[in-house]
């Protein structure tokens, strides 16, 4: 049971940042990643298609025999934690509740900022997961959708990047957050145009590492950790454009990805 992969799906290439922080917090664990590559992005679509679309993806990867979930996209996590819930049989994590809770922790002034898709700031579940930890704080949300459509192509230091962080992000200087939390897993991958963006004091919080420490306490209660020193055996799954995936997620992931396999079972 043990050496049985861990499950971590995403609308498409972002996800691979969550990948990323877990193999780095759990060098050890398999690791099945699904990329619905497809369909992205959810960010913009209705609650009802991104609950439609992450019932089969979880479906998916319970057919891959994995031992736990871990929803590496806000989006979903935000709208359709309960689907993923009831369709799957093994513990899951999503990345909003860890992130509130590393946010939380990490304020002094209460003020928190919030960024995501269109999907995950109107659903709230960030601000409802931070004022269940601290009544106090104060949520300044805000959507960035073009962030998704640059990580995918890899702008991450280009001019364009910087001008649409300036002018998404320029309203927290005036709301005085100290803490931001990047709500939306490609958003790691600008975080250099986010930081120079916003002021330099501000903590930003990325959901992905937050939720890696989550995984591996799960891991611990559960007794599923694998116990093999090995190194890993990492399978990547999209529904379309394998190459696309190969080339930009390298970057992504930080390191090689080997093949990547084209799913055929999803309807558009
Ligand atoms: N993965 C999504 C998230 O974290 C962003 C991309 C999309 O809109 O599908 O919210």
């Amino acid at each position: 049971m043990n050496s049985k992969p861990i499950g971590v799906f995403d609308s498409g290439i972002g996800g691979l940042t969550v990948v990323r922080a877990l193999t780095q917090r759990l060098p050890h664990e398999n690791i099945v990643y699904f990329g619905d590559t497809a369909r992205v992005p959810y960010g913009p679509k209705s609650p009802q298609v991104i609950r439609e679309y992450a019932a089969q993806d979880v479906e998916f990867l319970i057919s891959r025999d994995v031992k736990m979930i871990v929803i590496a996209c806000n989006t979903v996590s935000g709208v359709a934690l309960d689907v993923v819930m009831k369709h799957a049989k093994v513990p899951v994590v999503g990345v909003i509740l860890p992130g509130a809770d590393a946010a939380v922790a990490a304020t002094r002034k209460r003020r928190i900022g919030v960024i995501g898709t269109i999907a995950t700031v109107n659903s709230k579940a960030y601000s409802h997961a931070i004022r269940l930890l601290d009544k106090e704080a104060e949520v300044f949300s805000r959507a960035c959708p073009l962030f998704v459509p640059l990580a995918e192509e890899g702008w991450t230091h280009h001019t364009v990047t910087g001008l649409v962080a300036k002018e998404y992000l320029f309203p927290f200087k005036l709301e005085k957050i100290d803490t931001l939390i990047l709500g939306c897993t490609h958003y790691p991958i600008l975080k250099d145009a986010i930081r120079t963006a916003v002021d330099e004091s501000v903590t930003l919080i990325d959901s992905g590492e937050a939720t890696a420490v989550e995984v591996e306490r799960i891991l611990d209660e559960k007794k599923l950790r694998n116990p093999s020193q090995l190194k890993p055996h990492l399978q990547f799954f999209v529904s379309d454009l394998p190459a696309k995936f190969s080339e930009i997620g390298e970057r992504f992931l930080g390191q090689k990805m080997g093949r990547i396999n084209k799913t055929g079972e999803f309807h558009l």
